[in-house]
């Protein structure tokens, strides 16, 4: 992070205070989501089930690979600044530098979406990062370093929280309320999940930030360990990386998400019930649909699910500046479509357990043509930044099933036709006769 030390010890004094006060606990900041994230325990976060605990050992493994070999740079180049960077008891050692800018060692490979785990200690006064999709262009700042960055800081801080480096939008979290996360003293185990506009980052096994990123910031580029340039009478200080390792993650990997076991009210509004339940992103746009220009910006959905003996609920909080119907077909306008494999047999054409279900903000529910409308039901309320959707899904539910499950946002951002659709899983638009594509759904008791 670049901002100055004044600035940071103001941020720590004011959220001391504020948790003294017990600010945080109704702070209009800190939105329904964020709160799901503090409530729960991390292992319930994650969209595929692997969240929580030790991110670096077991079949967690599976697919990752050492960015850092324990011995020498190779594979990192250093970009700005003159801090030194060397290799010690296995650990990249950063080191301040007097009279330095901000300083990064940087791999040589970009990296677009990935899963990332790597353990860091910093000392007290120097505040840290990594660099994500991160890029360096002799046009841009004479090669500036900038792009999204992990935090990194003694608690009380905002360790785990995501920074736009180098580009003067400053914090792209919103709220950065997570504190004792951070163990001061040695080792951190950070775990970054870059999937898509999605990004989710943990800090020794517990979830600090679950976020859609700005479509400004970037979305390829190399990693990068920052040591921060400091003020002339402080310092040298240190900051240690090491176990840095990898898992690419390739923009069709099927995707996975748990439904608890509850029964809520359809009624369109977040309960209590909802807040536990772990979420994703609508994130992958359909590319044949995608016809967005200019500003326009597509629609995408938070989804949680929650099941019971004969149903599954889906809640959408879906993100739209300009609600329009104007569409003479349902599927042009804006709205929330569910798909749903019953029998998880992934056939290419629809049985008679594979259905479609779709309502739009003012309510109108439809579905594809062989669909029965009476094994739905949805309710809908407006937000302030787009609309709730909570349907009712008739289908029988039972701890451990799996089921096919996919998610699609239409929106017509006011063309008076739709521009965008954004899913879940399925990048294709063929959802509506193929569940084949569709993602996968486990119900699990939950909390
Ligand atoms: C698809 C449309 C299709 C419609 C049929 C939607 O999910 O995106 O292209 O015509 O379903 O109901």
């Amino acid at each position: 992070m670049s901002v100055s030390i004044n600035k940071l010890k103001n941020a720590a004094l004011f959220a001391i205070v504020a948790m003294l006060l017990g600010v945080f606990g109704t702070s209009p900041f800190l939105n329904s989501n964020l709160m799901a994230q503090i409530a729960v325990p991390v292992t319930l976060l994650s969209e595929n089930g692997n969240a929580g605990g030790d991110s670096t050992v077991g079949a967690q493994d599976d697919g990752f690979v050492d960015l850092f070999n324990g011995k020498n740079l190779d594979g990192w180049e250093q970009k700005n600044g003159t801090a030194t960077y060397k290799v010690v008891d296995g650990a990249i050692l950063g080191r301040t530098a007097k009279g330095s800018p901000n300083s990064f060692l940087c791999t040589e490979k970009e990296y677009g979406d990935f899963e990332l785990v790597f353990e860091v200690k910093v000392d007290k006064g120097l505040n840290s990062g990594v660099q994500i999709r991160s890029l360096s262009k002799p046009d841009y700042k004479e090669g500036r370093v900038h792009g999204p960055q992990v935090e990194i800081e003694w608690d009380p801080g905002e360790s785990g929280y995501i920074y736009s480096e180098g580009t003067k939008r400053g914090w792209v979290s919103p709220t950065r309320t997570q504190k004792n996360v951070f163990k001061n003293e040695g080792w951190n185990k950070y775990r970054v999940l870059a999937d898509g506009p999605r990004i989710q980052t943990w800090i020794n096994g517990t979830c600090v930030e679950d976020i859609e990123m700005p479509a400004i910031e970037s979305t390829k580029g190399f990693i990068g360990l920052q040591v921060h340039g400091i003020k002339k009478n402080v310092g040298p200080f240190e900051v240690q990386w090491k176990n840095i390792r990898i898992r690419e993650i390739s923009s069709n990997e099927r995707r996975e998400m748990k439904a608890f076991k509850g029964t809520p009210k359809v009624d369109g509004k977040v309960d209590d019930l909802w807040l536990g339940v772990p979420r994703v992103l609508t994130s992958r746009s359909v590319e044949e649909i995608d016809e967005l220009s200019g500003d326009q910006k597509a629609s995408t959905a938070w989804v949680r699910c929650l099941w019971d003996e004969g149903h599954l609920y889906c809640l959408a909080e879906v993100t739209d500046d300009a609600i329009s119907s104007a569409a003479g077909d349902e599927w042009d306008r804006d709205g929330v479509e569910f798909f749903v494999d019953r029998n998880f047999a992934r056939t290419s054409s629809y049985d008679d357990d594979d259905a479609q279900y779709r309502t739009e903000p003012d309510g109108n529910e439809s579905t594809g043509s062989e669909n029965d409308l009476s094994t739905y039901k949805s309710a809908v309320t407006k937000t302030k930044n787009g609309y709730i959707v909570e349907v009712c899904i008739d289908l029988k539910g039972e701890v451990g099933k799996k089921i096919g499950f996919d998610v699609q946002v239409n929106n017509d951002p006011g063309d008076g036709r739709r521009m965008s659709a954004m899913k879940w899983n399925d990048a294709s638009n063929d959802t509506y006769f193929d569940m084949s594509g569709a993602g996968t759904l486990e119900m699990v008791e939950g909390n």
